[in-house]
């Protein structure tokens, strides 16, 4: 099967957290490659539900290694509650995580800085922390672990950020001393699974072994190619994998995206095919669409094949999961945008400017609905015959095949496409 990159498609929340779940299975590493704690991947195994924000998903499967790739930028203290919760769940954590010396920290001040941002992000501090990050003044793990410099270096940044927050009449509220001490006390904890990963994964590759890029977020919030700027502040396309793990782009042989069968966005931002009625709120009802990490309600549309054009080309994807198909059962009709106008010009690409997007009028055409429970379909073919017709429209107005559909939360709610290039990754079953 090779190494795989799994990817969301649209503006996050796409299930990927579930997909990785079950792909993690196949492989011997998980690795994440941006991002911090601003993401939210729900698993839900039976009666057991956990909520991944920094740790790879697939750390539910025993014996794997989970990599937090030197992309990603890590809060030690919500990294521990994370870990404090695994364990506490039985998993081995200790054991299967290891944690790159190259990522970087994120500091109560980023936090705090975060209040001069108004584009309705994660208030977790996770674009500053970048930002110290491309400024070259943020401090990585290998720094936090150098117990001889740490606290000098620390102070040194936190003046910077003490003076940055003051421009900004931002009150810092809290005390560089109590933080050197928690950072300290939780860099010996983080010790013991810290690694140099890029190594550890071009190893394990040359050696036979297989790694899943686990992307959070997703292409529309991707730093370059998504809608800036009501973004996030990383690489979540193809090629961050990449850069956030030290592992060659010609060590990668699929890329999967994973989209909704409709469409979701937390945050600001143009939203070309938002559903702002009675039918937007029945979707976020029925499809639950409440933010994992802020609890924030999520704006929700229609599928939009232009942006899934776009982004399928971003990330030359191989095949496409769709997902919470389930969530559109009750409807008698379903629209789906198949273009963008301004005016009378029909948009071939997708607008750089975000004011662009805003102006785009979506052209829909409207597909007939099943009206059928789909949650308990076992087989492809069992699938409604309309339901089906959805799907098959979908990867014509894209352009890629559709290998995977998901119909629930649960890991057997989950069907592989038969003759799909998902299913020759050796992808038959989820068994
Ligand atoms: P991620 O950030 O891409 O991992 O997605 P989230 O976990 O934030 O959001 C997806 C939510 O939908 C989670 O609560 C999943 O348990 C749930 N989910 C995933 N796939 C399906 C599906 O096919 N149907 C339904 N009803 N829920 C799903
Ligand atoms: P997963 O991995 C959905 C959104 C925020 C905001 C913008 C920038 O669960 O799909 P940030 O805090 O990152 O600077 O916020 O990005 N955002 C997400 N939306 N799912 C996520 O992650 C997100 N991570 C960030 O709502 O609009
Ligand atoms: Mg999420």
């Amino acid at each position: 099967m090779g190494n795989m990159i799994i990817l969301g498609t649209q503006w996050g929340d796409e299930g990927k957290g579930k997909l990785v779940d079950l792909l993690a299975d196949k492989f011997d590493i998980i690795a994440r490659f941006q991002g911090g704690h601003n993401a939210g991947h729900t698993i839900q195994i039976r009666d057991r539900k956990f909520v991944l924000k920094l740790i790879p998903s697939g750390i539910l499967r025993p014996g794997k290694i989970a990599v937090i790739g030197n992309g990603m930028v890590i809060d030690p203290i919500a990294l521990f509650e994370e870990i404090d919760q695994l364990t506490g769940a039985g998993i081995d954590v200790k054991r299967q995580l290891r944690i790159s010396n190259r990522a970087h920290i994120l500091f109560p001040g980023h936090r705090a800085m975060e209040a001069r941002l108004h584009i309705g992000t994660t208030k977790r501090g996770i674009g500053p922390c970048y930002e110290d990050k491309a400024g070259r003044r943020g401090l990585r793990v290998a720094d936090l672990l150098d117990s001889d410099t740490f606290t000098e270096n620390f102070e040194i940044l936190a003046r910077e950020h003490d003076t940055l927050l003051r421009a900004f009449c931002i009150q810092p509220e809290y005390s560089v001393a109590e933080t050197t001490a928690i950072y300290r006390e939780l860099a010996e904890r983080m010790r013991p699974m810290v690694a140099d990963t890029a190594l550890l994964l071009n190893r394990a590759i040359r050696d036979g072994k297989q790694v899943l890029f686990e992307g959070a977020q997703a292409t529309m919030l991707d730093l370059d190619h998504g809608t800036y700027p009501f973004v996030t502040s990383s690489s979540a396309s193809a090629g961050g994998a990449c850069v956030g793990t030290g592992v060659a782009p010609t060590l990668i042989h699929s890329i999967v995206g994973v989209a909704k069968a409709y469409i979701t966005r937390v945050g600001g931002g143009p939203f070309p095919t938002e559903s702002l009625g009675a039918e937007g709120d029945e979707l976020r009802r029925r499809g639950n669409e409440f933010g994992s990490v802020t609890g924030r309600p999520r704006r929700c549309g229609w599928f939009d094949a232009p942006l899934l054009r776009y982004t399928g080309m971003v990330n030359n994807l191989d095949t496409l999961v769709i997902t919470k198909l389930d969530i559109l059962d009750h409807l008698d009709r379903i629209p789906v945008c198949t273009t963008y106008r301004v005016g009378d010009e029909l948009l071939d690409a997708m607008p750089a400017i975000s004011n662009g997007l805003s102006r785009v009028e979506p052209a829909y055409e409207c597909l007939p609905g099943w009206q059928t429970d789909t949650s308990q379909v076992r087989s492809w073919d069992d699938l409604p015959a309309a339901a089906r017709s959805y799907l098959d429209f979908l990867e014509n107005q894209v352009g890629v095949e559709v290998g995977c559909v998901s119909m629930g939360p649960e890991r057997d709610q989950t069907l592989i496409r038969p003759g799909s290039k998902f299913e020759k990754l050796g992808l038959k079953s989820w068994a």
